[in-house]
């Protein structure tokens, strides 16, 4: 790519998803022997149903049917991609990355390709890593993907967890553009919350469990998280108006994480912004970690909601705990 003068700009050129055939719903869990209720589940998270992947059905089959419709729409070839970045903290294989396997599977070969695990805010964290290659002229076209079989890694015994989870998959290509496109993007972390919200099994500390284990599965405590996730998003949503020097009026739509339709509720009305101006699909995904935010975009693109010049906020929050936003103009 050439350098200019004018200012390089990562503008989403197309978005696609992907969601499992196979759909759960709030009473199937109650039918699989899960103490729970319909009720209880949709007044305490919104969540009424969630996609469950097929067996033999991996993280990079879902990232690449996401993948193909995003470049579908961007009228881009796999051929013309210089980078895969691939948000995911449920990867097909611990090595290689599932953005090298996605890439193969596009049938190409030979661009950039990695992954980034930021857990729940894995496709934020892609994301705002693909805006830095497309803003230094390393990249000039993008496929960033956020792709998740987390339903694999939870303890179906577990109702404080497995109510929760989704499997999904969203992607968007991004392009250089000297017009418009990502204004800012802010991320954060805070390791000291760990314990909080993870899989305790991994390849340094071990894959053995201890007696309170069923086996490799999410742990949470969902009360503690809840409240720091609030919070966190409440005062990342302030910094990219205050970095952009914008009031939250100038908003068009907020494209927040899917966890809980409260935490969602929470930080629409930080933004005084009304629930018709916010893009929710927690009710119908669950939360897919880091598919959430891009289908939650491609849903609001296809729809028809989301217009060209309108300005989005993208926002996300999850394990390490991560979180960040991404400001830009569609
Ligand atoms: N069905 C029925 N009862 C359940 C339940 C379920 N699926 N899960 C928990 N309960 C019970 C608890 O055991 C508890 O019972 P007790 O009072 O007898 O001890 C009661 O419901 C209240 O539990 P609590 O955890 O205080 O509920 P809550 O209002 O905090 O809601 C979450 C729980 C998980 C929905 C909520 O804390 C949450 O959404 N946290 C954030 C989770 C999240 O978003 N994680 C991902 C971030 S990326």
């Amino acid at each position: 790519m050439s350098h200019t003068s004018n200012p390089v700009f990562a503008r989403i050129a197309g978005t696609g998803s992907y969601l499992p055939q196979q759909v759960l719903s709030n009473d199937d869990l109650v039918k699989r022997g899960v103490e729970t209720s319909d009720e209880w589940i949709t007044s305490r998270t919104g969540i009424r149903q969630r996609h469950i992947a097929a067996e033999g059905e991996l993280t990079s089959d879902l990232a690449l049917q996401a993948s193909l419709r995003a470049l579908e729409a961007a009228g881009v070839a796999a051929e013309d991609i210089d980078l895969i970045v691939v948000g995911t903290t449920t990867p097909d294989l611990i090595f290689p990355s599932t953005a090298t396997i996605l890439q193969h599977k596009l049938g190409v070969a030979g661009c950039m390709a990695f992954d980034v695990n930021a857990a729940c805010s894995g496709f934020i964290y892609a994301l705002t890593v693909a805006d830095k290659f497309i803003r230094s002229g390393a990249a000039g076209t993008v496929l960033v993907v956020g792709a998740e079989t987390l339903t694999r890694m939870l303890d179906w015994n577990d109702r404080n967890t497995c109510v929760l989870f989704g499997d999904g998959a969203g992607a968007v290509v991004l392009k250089a553009d000297h017009e418009t496109g990502i204004l800012s993007t802010h991320m954060h972390a805070d390791g000291g919350k760990k314990d909080l919200l993870w899989n305790p099994v991994g390849v340094s500390a071990g894959f053995k469990v201890d007696e309170h284990n069923a086996g490799v599965r999410v742990q949470m405590a969902g009360n503690d998280v809840f409240k720091y996730a609030v919070k966190a998003l409440d005062s990342v949503v302030d910094e990219a108006l205050v970095a952009n020097g914008l009031d939250k009026s100038a908003l068009d739509w907020l494209v927040p994480h899917q966890a809980n339709l409260r935490i969602i509720e929470a930080t629409a009305r930080r933004l005084d912004m009304p629930m018709e101006r916010v893009i929710v699909t927690v009710d119908r995904h669950g939360n897919t970690s880091s598919g959430s935010v891009p289908l939650a975009l491609d849903e609001a693109v296809r729809s028809g909601k989301v217009q060209h010049g309108q300005l989005l906020l993208l926002e996300a929050f999850g394990g390490g705990f991560a979180w960040g936003s991404v400001l830009l103009r569609y």
